[in-house]
């Protein structure tokens, strides 16, 4: 990993309104298996294209239902790493001086919250909220109702609606073809055209719309830094791009800038 260029910790220290974009790369030094990657294991004869669709669970609730609880215990399993620390601490360094930090996320998994910070939108959904894919009122689920989800569907999964007489619940995730949740992805874009720093991490910046969030920052002229250890679908529309792991890259940044990094 490279050193972080003078004018990025400058960019990074007199910054006041932050957003921060941020995509599976950053849950991988958790142990998170990106998207995917996520085929390996139990599930290899399936791919993630294949189950993360409306017709998928239209033709097998319980075979798609089962999956996302898998992938849940697999989240559950891991714990935040580093950098979801970094913006933890950097938010809450910033809302400490009347500015502050949002995180919008692509990600489903619950480790920025986890970390300790809020987030402001997930532009996918979230692995840990349903909703019913008929009626769409919102359910709360108990704690899942085996370990580990290496237990088979059951009859009973997906659990039946309580606000509707024949509607399942399915994940509160964006599937492939599905339009993204209009209220996150319209707060990202306010954040980014109040913002005075857009920082990009661990995002391949192909998927549409969330890779067009950063280029509002671009018309407007604000700082664009991306943090990946390869070069992305972003990269030529950065001011500056740091090669490296986010959980290396941003400790050493914030502690540059003189910014908490959250370290315990
Ligand atoms: N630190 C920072 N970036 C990393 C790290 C790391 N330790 N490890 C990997 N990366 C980068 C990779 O170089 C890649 O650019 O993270 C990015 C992961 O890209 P994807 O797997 O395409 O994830 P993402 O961009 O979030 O995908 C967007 O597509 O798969 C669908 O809905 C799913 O939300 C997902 C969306
Ligand atoms: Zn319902």
């Amino acid at each position: 990993t490279e050193s972080v260029p003078e004018d990025v910790v400058a960019l990074v220290r007199d910054a006041r309104r932050v957003v921060v974009l941020s995509g599976a790369g950053i849950s991988a030094e958790s142990g998170v298996p990106t998207f995917r990657e996520v085929q390996r294991g139990l599930w290899e004869r399936f791919s993630a294209e294949e189950l993360a669709t409306p017709d998928a669970f239209d033709n097998d609730p319980a075979l798609v239902w089962t999956w996302y609880r898998w992938r849940q215990s697999l989240i559950d399993a891991v714990e935040p790493n580093a950098g979801h620390r970094c913006l933890a601490a950097w938010q809450e360094h910033l809302s400490a001086q009347h500015g502050w930090l949002a995180v919008v996320t692509q990600n489903v998994d619950d480790l920025h919250e986890r970390a300790g910070a809020e987030v402001l939108g997930h532009l996918h959904g979230s692995l840990a909220a349903h909703r019913c894919a008929d009626c769409g009122e919102p359910a709360e689920l108990p704690a899942p109702r085996y370990d580990g989800f290496t237990a088979p569907p059951t009859p009973e999964d997906p659990p039946g609606c309580e606000s509707c007489p024949d509607g399942v619940l399915r994940p509160d995730v964006v599937w492939f073809g599905e339009m993204l949740p209009a209220p996150a992805f319209d707060a990202a874009a306010a954040a980014i055209r109040a913002a005075d720093l857009v920082v990009v991490v661990g995002t391949s910046g192909i998927v549409q719309p969330a890779a067009s969030l950063p280029l509002l920052g671009l018309e407007r002229g604000i700082p664009l830094i991306e943090i990946n250890p390869e070069e992305t679908g972003l990269t030529e529309v950065m001011d500056f791009a740091i090669r490296g792991r986010s959980g290396e890259v941003l400790p050493r940044l914030l502690s540059a800038a003189g910014v908490p990094t959250g370290r315990r």
